[in-house]
């Protein structure tokens, strides 16, 4: 095929340039090698004459969106969560949309179990106090925090991530663990894993050390809010890596404050990469730039899984992670 004639894509920011590369014969590429978020509207502009888009979780995809750029056929995600992407708009455009399932499972759950015990270990709380040359002398309870080992883990979304981060606490630290999710694992999963289903209030009461790897939708906003986390005990520790807006963050702050729980770390919120100012003031919580995919091996294979859904989509081959199928089998 003539240079000419090859289908327009869209690379929506900087990526790993073996990776755009690996466009470059299919496709003629539009790369925006920036690291910045675009407007919907720049993205829109941007998009004008584009058949396929490789994006990460920040590009919203809407209807609008799909509206203005009728020669869409495909948007790759890199990421795993797709709640910038609605699903149901591409399907009425003829749109196929991939997420980035799997490659990023065990990265993602090695972050969450350290977040976690950073959390109730309170290593980023110790750091900075030292830093501040405030260590004078030893005491008996300097920076005491909580057990991981045989404390009982609770995790809300129990898809591959919460599994694997299951298997941490139950294999490596014998936790006992529980969980909840929309939907219950079958017995023999269950059995495996060593967990147990609640529902989220007897969750919440129960757990010592609670991960959050819900996928975010209407439903899960503010899953957890002032009620939620007032049912929590006074010594337990809340690690989120699933989406800013599955907690209020501004709830969660005032329970820190008031020490309503005893602290918390988070990777994701509302918002970002802008923060709820109150979420800095609170000592007991630990932060992060949503970073629980980022090992550069992981990244790489994050990026990769998009292109290898973009070159399928647009070739006539199987995209391997696509969220909506039937558009595919719609085209023949
Ligand atoms: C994901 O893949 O969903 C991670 O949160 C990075 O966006």
């Amino acid at each position: 095929m003539s240079a000419d004639q090859r289908p327009r894509v869209f690379v929506a920011r900087r990526l790993f340039p073996e990776v755009v590369d690996r466009l470059r014969p299919h496709f003629e590429v539009d790369y925006r090698e920036a690291d910045d978020p675009m407007t919907a509207e720049a993205l829109m502009a941007r998009l004008q004459g584009c058949a396929g888009a490789l994006i990460a979780g920040t590009e919203p995809i809407n209807a609008p969106l799909l509206d203005a750029c009728p020669q869409l056929r495909a948007v790759c995600s890199m990421a795993v969560g797709f709640n910038n992407i609605d699903v149901p708009a591409c399907t009425a455009h003829g749109v196929l949309a991939t997420n980035a399932p799997g490659v990023l499972t065990e990265t993602t759950a090695d972050f969450g179990f350290a977040l976690m015990m950073a959390t109730a270990r309170r290593i980023t709380e110790s750091e900075h106090w030292l830093r501040a040359g405030r260590w004078l002398h030893w005491s008996v309870d300097l920076f005491a925090g909580s057990d991981v080992h045989g404390a009982t883990l609770g995790i809300i979304g129990m898809g591959r991530i919460g599994q694997a981060i299951a298997r941490r606490g139950a294999l490596g630290f014998g936790m006992k663990v529980a969980y909840h999710n929309r939907s219950r694992l079958p017995a023999e999963e269950e059995a495996a894993l060593g967990a147990r289903y609640l529902g989220l209030h007897e969750l919440l009461r129960e757990v010592d050390h609670l991960v959050i790897v819900v996928p975010y939708s209407q439903q899960t906003h503010h899953l957890i809010g002032a009620a939620e986390l007032d049912l929590m005990k006074p010594t337990a520790t809340l690690t989120n890596i699933a989406r800013g807006g599955v907690v209020d963050d501004a709830a969660l702050a005032q329970a820190l404050k008031a020490r309503r729980i005893a602290a918390a770390g988070l990777d994701v919120f509302e918002g970002e990469p802008q923060l709820n100012p109150a979420l800095l003031e609170v000592p007991n919580i630990v932060l992060t730039p949503h970073i629980a995919s980022a090992s550069l091996p992981t990244r790489r294979a994050m990026a990769d899984l998009a292109a290898t859904n973009l070159i399928a989509a647009l070739t006539g081959g199987a995209p391997p992670t696509a969220l909506n199928p039937e558009v595919l089998e719609r085209r023949g």
